[in-house]
């Protein structure tokens, strides 16, 4: 089977995001798949890959208007495609009460119906 392609889109306002971006991408490669990585603002469509993971993180309860518009400009072909979404808050890093927030549809709605919005 040819190794499959992968494209990392993700936005990051500090470098977390982007460094966990980076170490899917390691891991992905590790994994024997040909991964390209880049920026939300920098991405072009998702053409020739087989999967897209998006990548976000949460501040003030929002996804980044960045990676909401790349989502928005090629819903029809993240539809069509194996897509995952991880998203980076301080809320998923507690271990309290606050994780039991029920799962809401986000601004990516199209791609991952429900996800926990922080
Ligand atoms: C101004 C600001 C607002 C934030 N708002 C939220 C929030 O609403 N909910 C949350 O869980 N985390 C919030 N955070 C925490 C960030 O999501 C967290 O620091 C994340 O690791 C940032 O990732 P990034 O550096 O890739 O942008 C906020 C952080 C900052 C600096």
């Amino acid at each position: 089977m040819d190794q499959p392609h992968i494209l990392v889109v993700y936005q990051s306002m500090d470098g977390h995001t982007e460094r966990i971006a980076e170490r899917i991408a390691d891991e992905l490669r590790t994994g024997g798949a040909e991964v390209t990585i880049t920026r939300a603002t920098a991405a072009t469509a998702p053409v020739d890959v087989d999967v897209v993971v998006l990548g976000d993180s949460i501040h003030a309860g929002q996804h980044s208007a960045e990676l909401t518009e790349y989502v928005e400009r090629n819903l029809a072909t993240l539809n069509a495609l194996p897509t995952a979404l991880f998203q980076v808050c301080l809320t998923s890093a507690g271990r309290g009460p606050q994780l039991a927030i029920k799962p809401r549809p986000c601004c990516v709605a199209g791609v991952a119906r429900e996800v926990q919005l922080c």
